[in-house]
């Protein structure tokens, strides 16, 4: 073989092991075999640079972070579907078509395909002689956003297709969140004490937003694709003539086909029907099964399977005439409503949450509902005691849709309307709730509650990132009266810590050692980390820009604060309250005491210089003297970039203990390879 034949060879391998493994979830080889495969194509490509090319699997790898998705106008409109909710609307879609396109064949049954409809976001994505140029995502169905630096990390789509095609073709399909990776991602955002993802769908629109193709690849995305538009000179968009391309699918089914055979990725559940009431068989065994799909599939898309007779049916300007989507029933459940519990968040916000007899719903065990507020229950008279209907919709969280009432017992084992406490349940100081607010407030600055949650949230990854200081550490902490405020944490005792639950001599020291290293985080870390009401993580960065210390902040007036980008009335009022009351005043000072750096110019050189802008890292191995988390955070604060693996636009291979075969590749591109204390030095002094 030759090495430009190994290659192709090589490609196309590694190419269907990704596809069984990401698109079937049936995987041939064991990772180490398919690892061997990608080390040999990236050794022979090494080997042979003028061999390399843009959609080898090698390449990838996430892109640098971009500024703003350019806007692109699309070829054709993406339509939407009309819906249909019943069996009956179903069969009224079958007989307009019928009266529309008429005798359709001996047997009067019109041939459908029905697919299942994936609940995720439309994508165009174009293919020009083969290789993957463009991912655009569906707008206002005119115009869409081109997303395809974070398409190109997204596994399950091919960046070359089997066939080398000469033509340009654009795919429609669609974007989505396993479910696998949705519990992963928020499992993760519970440990770190982020707040939880709604649902999977929420999810993956807002990650193919991020401008960081980097965290998208970390996020692990699918896609299916449903439908084939050849066009006839690539991205200018234009429809080529049908005459030009040879071997068009006549129908859907065989498209499917096409594109399968293409590389892409096809929901494999597709079926063929003759007639409406093969569809209905369709839809009824989807209803049930649907919960054993590893993605959401919220109903199922009946298509016309006859190219030709879609074309005499047309589209109206939402909707084509060929298709309707059947969206399967909210799936409702009865149970029992065994109490109304009380959480109190970390801005004291006493927020009800229904206990439920434990039932299966959507495909999960469900014992928890929300419930809004103390209006929502009065509304929906809902009683602890009662039977309800409770409603899973998209969210992970079910909502009780009703109360029913004729179970309820009359007379004196009635149960009782709910009320709201008037004490606070974790500390008994009066609760508040002002006039025309539906949110009742504990407004104790040391209730335990508050402080638990305040804690979780100043220790999480974003914030002052104090690694090990989690939700069982900081219950302890907490309930030993060892923390009574966050300043605590700074004069924690070495012994005292010893004495707790699972904290073992080395576990005293790690955190010890986390928690004195976070003093010297960004003046914007902290400034998150303190939970003012409103100021997430991008006001507290325009905030510690605009001011720079927090002096400057304290001191600033509402309409200062109103003026900076960003920050409108709300976060700027929110900012006001917090510094106006004495008691966060007198917490600031002893934060500072304890020596947290509150100015981007204390020894915080990374938000006034920069030194690492345009760097981009990748880390292998261990580290001894720092954690990887900390390493990525180090590199990030200082503007740099951290990349999974290595490609040419690597500037650093930073290399611990045990390196894996990316200083290999680091050395075959001529990227600069520096071991741990040559790492340390740069952040120190910068890129000199
Ligand atoms: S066909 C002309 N097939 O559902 C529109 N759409 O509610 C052709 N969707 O915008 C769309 N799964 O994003 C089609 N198997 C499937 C689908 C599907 C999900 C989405 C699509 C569309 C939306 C309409």
């Amino acid at each position: 073989m030759t090495p430009a034949e190994r290659l192709d060879d090589l490609r196309r391998k590694i190419r269907h092991h990704e596809e069984q493994y990401y698109v079937y979830n049936d995987p041939e080889i064991i990772d180490a075999e398919f690892d061997a495969l990608m080390r040999e194509l990236s050794n022979v490509e090494n080997e042979y640079p003028e061999l390399a090319t843009p959609d080898s699997p090698t390449q990838r790898v996430a892109g640098r972070p971009i500024d703003t998705f350019e806007t692109v106008q699309h070829g054709t409109a993406m339509l939407s579907l009309e819906n249909a909710y019943t069996e009956n609307d179903l069969l009224e879609f079958d007989e307009r078509v019928k009266k529309i396109v008429g005798e359709i064949s001996e047997t009067g049954l019109v041939p459908y395909v029905a697919e299942l409809k994936i609940d995720g976001l439309s994508i165009s994505l174009t293919y020009e002689k083969g290789q993957f140029v463009r991912g655009v995502t569906r707008g206002d169905g005119l115009r869409g956003e081109d997303v395809t630096s974070n398409v190109r990390v997204i596994k399950s789509i091919p960046l070359r297709l089997a066939d080398d095609l000469v033509n340009t073709f654009e795919v429609r399909g669609e974007i989505f969140l396993p479910r696998h990776s949705f519990d992963r991602i928020n499992k993760e955002r519970n440990r770190s004490g982020q707040a939880l993802f709604a649902n999977p769908r929420n999810t993956a629109a807002g990650t193919m937003r991020n401008l960081d193709p980097e965290k998208v690849l970390r996020r692990g995305l699918g896609a299916f694709v449903y439908q084939l538009i050849p066009r006839a000179d690539g991205l200018s968009d234009q429809p080529v003539s049908e005459a030009a391309i040879s071997d068009l699918p006549k129908s859907h089914a065989e498209t499917l086909e096409k594109l399968q055979q293409l590389g892409l990725p096809i929901e494999p559940h597709w079926r063929r029907c003759d007639g409406i009431e093969s569809v209905l068989t369709f839809c009824r065994e989807w209803i049930e099964n649907r919960y054993s799909l590893q993605f959401g599939a919220d109903g199922v898309v009946i298509k016309i399977d006859d190219l030709e007779l879609r074309k005499r049916l047309g589209s109206t300007s939402k909707f084509p005439r060929w298709a309707i989507a059947f969206k399967f029933p909210t799936e409702q459940v009865t149970t029992r409503l065994l109490r109304i519990e009380l959480k109190v968040g970390r801005t004291g916000a006493v927020t009800p949450i229904a206990i439920l007899d434990p039932i299966r719903i959507g495909g999960s065990t469900i014992q928890l509902a929300t419930l809004h507020n103390e209006q929502e229950i009065r509304r929906k008279d809902i009683r602890p005691g009662d039977m309800v209907v409770v409603e899973k919709g998209g969210d992970v969280i079910p909502k009780i849709v009703k109360v029913i009432s004729s179970l309820r017992p009359s007379g004196s084992s009635a149960p009782r309307s709910f009320l709201m406490p008037k004490n606070c349940p974790e500390c008994s100081v009066r609760l508040h709730r002002p006039e025309g607010e539906a949110i009742t407030r504990c407004i104790n600055t040391s209730c335990p509650a508050k402080l638990r949650r305040s804690l979780t949230h100043f220790a999480c990854r974003r914030a002052m990132n104090i690694e090990g200081l989690g939700e069982s550490l900081v219950h302890q902490l907490v309930g030993r009266g060892l923390v009574r405020e966050l300043s605590d944490l700074y004069t924690l005792d070495r012994l005292a810590l010893e004495g707790l639950d699972r904290m073992g001599k080395r576990s005293v020291t790690k955190l010890l050692d986390q928690i004195e290293r976070s003093k010297k985080n960004s003046f914007t870390r902290f400034l998150f980390g303190l939970g003012i009401r409103h100021v997430g993580e991008h006001a507290a960065q325009f905030l510690t820009q605009t001011y720079n210390s927090i002096d400057a902040l304290m001191d600033a007036s509402l309409e200062s604060l109103e003026t900076v980008t960003e920050v409108g009335p709300v976060v700027a009022r929110s900012v006001r309250v917090f510094f106006d009351d004495a008691e966060n005043r007198s917490l600031i000072i002893r934060l500072r005491t304890a020596g947290i750096k509150m100015s981007i110019a204390d020894t915080n050189p990374s938000q006034k210089t920069q030194t690492l802008k345009g760097r981009v890292f990748v880390l292998t191995g261990t580290f001894s003297s720092v954690t990887r988390n900390q390493a990525i955070h180090a590199i990030e604060d200082l503007g740099g970039k951290v990349s999974a693996s290595v490609g040419k636009k690597t500037t650093f291979l930073v290399i611990g203990d045990k390196p894996g075969s990316k200083a290999t590749k680091a050395r075959s591109l001529g990227v600069k390879i520096l071991n741990e204390v040559e790492f340390c030095e740069l952040l120190e002094h910068g890129n000199n």
